[in-house]
């Protein structure tokens, strides 16, 4: 998208073609120190009608417009509030839309009502650099293979019909379970998201594998505390994991070993995920972690 900036005016100097390089430099790191702005310069030019008091510059300004899946539930709020304090442009689709919590950051965001089955994506998808999908949870295992599986994989076909360059999924750890426990509408659901995301985007899809995710999660208009039982449990395994270690290979032992992890470190992992091209395919828990201090300020 090219866009038309005007820049304060540096020291007033006639132009030279040495000059015009320092001044491309200076407002690159301008633009680079603005998160979720991507910027390139195909040209700086230095107009005829010159003044010493402002300069003109021509540059190809990409901003980023997510989407999230969910953004209302417990996960994609604390992805929208993240996105929201980066700068960057937030949509939530989800059945209920906008939360009824007053709080600045909601007011940031483009809540739309609406189901992913039955949605018109023109009023979601279209202008979007990336989808971030929270779409998931528990039920019967029909429910489960729908709202884990196939809603996603609508949701990435939808994403991949309009051009969308980026798809983010919030999935699961696999807890080292059993093969017969894995076989739950759950995990199946979810493999099948993967699967589709992988598929269709190589080469930028991400699955972020989470275990246990606290924060303070709201439930009827209420806070349930999350974080009281999840921060000091994941402090606890964190440090004995060089004694737990060798019981990993036992089946299911993640169900008490996988350390959980804070919301606020999957949002940003999430945030990390659509604004750094080189970040692909699936992420475990400790990538999440690692993905979350790139971006932390
Ligand atoms: N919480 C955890 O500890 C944890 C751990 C590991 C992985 N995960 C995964 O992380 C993801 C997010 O979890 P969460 O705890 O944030 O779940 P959540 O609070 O239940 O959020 C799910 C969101 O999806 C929306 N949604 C559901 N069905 C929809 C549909 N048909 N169309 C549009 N929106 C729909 C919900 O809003 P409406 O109901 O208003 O539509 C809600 O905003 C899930 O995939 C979950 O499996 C969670």
């Amino acid at each position: 998208m090219a866009s038309f900036l005007t820049f304060p005016a540096l020291p007033s100097l006639p132009y030279s073609p040495t000059r015009a390089s320092s001044f491309r430099s200076r407002s690159t790191s301008l633009f680079q120190n603005r998160f979720g702005v991507r910027c390139s310069y195909a040209e700086a030019t230095v107009r005829d009608d010159y003044k010493p008091d402002t300069i003109d510059v021509i540059a190809d300004v990409k901003t980023e417009r997510i989407v999230v899946l969910g953004g209302s539930g417990f996960v994609g709020s604390a992805i929208c509030k993240a996105a929201v304090s980066k700068g960057i442009e937030v949509i939530s689709l989800s059945r209920s839309g906008r939360p009824t919590y007053p709080n600045s950051w909601v007011d940031q965001v483009n809540w739309i009502a609406g189901d992913v089955f039955y949605v018109n994506w023109d009023e979601v998808l279209v202008g979007a650099t990336a989808v971030v999908s929270t779409l998931g949870g528990f039920g019967s295992e029909e429910q489960m293979q729908r709202i884990n599986g196939e809603a996603n994989v609508v949701s990435v076909n939808a994403a991949k019909d309009y051009g969308v360059p980026k798809f983010v999924l919030i999935s699961v750890h696999d807890y080292n379970l059993p093969s017969f426990l894995l076989s739950s509408g759950y995990f199946t659901g979810k493999r099948k998201a993967e699967s589709e995301v992988l598929s269709k985007y190589p080469n930028s899809g991400v699955v972020l594998r989470p275990g246990f995710i606290y924060g303070k999660r709201r439930v009827d208009g209420y806070e349930i505390p999350l974080d009281l039982i999840g921060e000091p449990l994941e402090r606890i395994l964190r440090a004995a994991e060089s004694f737990t270690k060798p019981l990993s290979s036992l089946p299911a032992s993640d169900l008490f070993l996988a350390p959980p992890v804070s919301v606020d470190d999957v949002a940003l992992a999430a945030i990390n995920a659509i604004s750094d091209d080189d970040f692909f395919g699936i992420f475990t828990i400790d990538q999440i972690k690692e993905a979350a201090e790139k971006v932390r300020v």
